[in-house]
């Protein structure tokens, strides 16, 4: 290995003080990033400084920590936008990327009855698995799913009869986290329009290492977690095209995400706020 390389490999793992351990006598490797990434210097400093000069409550404190609080919480949501080539009022902010898969499969459901199918496929993280099972015990829809190919690849040969007239939701992962497999979510999504159906996708795998414009994904809502690219754990992302979050009605319900509040009932404000009840992890503004 030449010098040069071997200098930018250390600066690039002074960037990260976890990997200054020694684990059984040796330096630690960490090979465990599709689990969870480690965390750099610059995102632990912006954790710690906000925690040490602007702890506020976002959105709900009127005095000037709480103004900085929200507008590095509002700075941090346009980040992830330019990430994905998106408008900010269209990324909704979870606690990973579990809750935002429940969150559409709960909000999406509302239209869903006997008669309904949701795709999926046997490749999915059960976080993309469960929330869909959920739903179809709750309606009476029909849960049916894709195969996968000895290669490891989606099996795309019976699409016609999966994604059909019945099929409302189809929610596939990008990056498979077992196998690696990058599905053709365009052709799929493509397919799940020509029926009338919305196209999920969990891109939890997909976020962290490939770029991801939603403008020419072709999907409908995109969901992904802050712990696997580096950032902070307890935060994830709904992405979704502002006309279908704005039709959907809440997942949890509480402080912010209302209109107003009577006690004969409630009206909720506009997305993303919508889906966002309660204080949430801070989202830091990355130096
Ligand atoms: C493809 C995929 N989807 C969803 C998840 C769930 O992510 P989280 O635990 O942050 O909700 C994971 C985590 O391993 C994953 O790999």
């Amino acid at each position: 290995m030449s010098d040069v390389l071997t200098g930018e490999l250390a600066a690039l793992r002074g960037q990260f003080p976890v990997l200054s351990r020694e684990v059984n006598g040796h330096p630690l490797v960490y090979l465990d990033s599709s689990n969870t990434s480690l965390k750099p210097l610059a995102v632990l400093d912006a954790m710690n400084e906000h925690d040490r000069v602007r702890t506020a409550n976002v959105a709900r404190a009127l005095h000037t920590l709480g103004a900085e609080a929200t507008a590095a919480f509002e700075e941090g949501r346009e980040a992830v936008a330019g990430l994905l080539g998106a408008r900010s009022d269209e990324v909704v902010f979870t606690k990973n990327a579990s809750e935002a898969l429940n969150l559409a499969a709960h909000s999406l459901g509302s239209n869903l009855g006997p008669g309904d199918d949701v795709v999926i496929s046997v490749m999915e993280h059960h976080s993309n698995i469960v929330p869909w099972q959920l739903l179809c015990e709750r309606t009476g829809a029909t849960l049916k799913w894709f195969d996968i190919t000895d290669e490891g690849r989606l099996d795309l040969s019976n699409m016609g009869e999966l994604i059909t007239e019945r099929t409302k939701i189809v929610s596939l992962t990008y990056v498979s986290n077992v196998l690696g497999t990058v599905n053709p979510i365009r052709q799929i999504a493509d397919a799940a329009h020509a029926v009338g159906a919305l196209m999920v996708v969990d891109a939890a795998q997909a976020v962290p290492h490939m770029p991801v414009d939603v403008s020419r994904l072709g999907a409908d809502l995109v969901a992904f977690t802050g712990h696997k690219m580096c950032g902070p754990s307890g935060i994830g992302v709904l992405w979704g095209r502002y006309d279908l979050l704005a039709s959907l009605p809440p997942f949890l319900g509480g402080g912010e995400m209302i209109e107003v509040v009577k006690m004969s009932g409630s009206t909720f404000a506009a997305p993303p706020h919508r889906f966002e009840a309660g204080t949430g992890a801070c989202e830091y503004r990355f130096p």
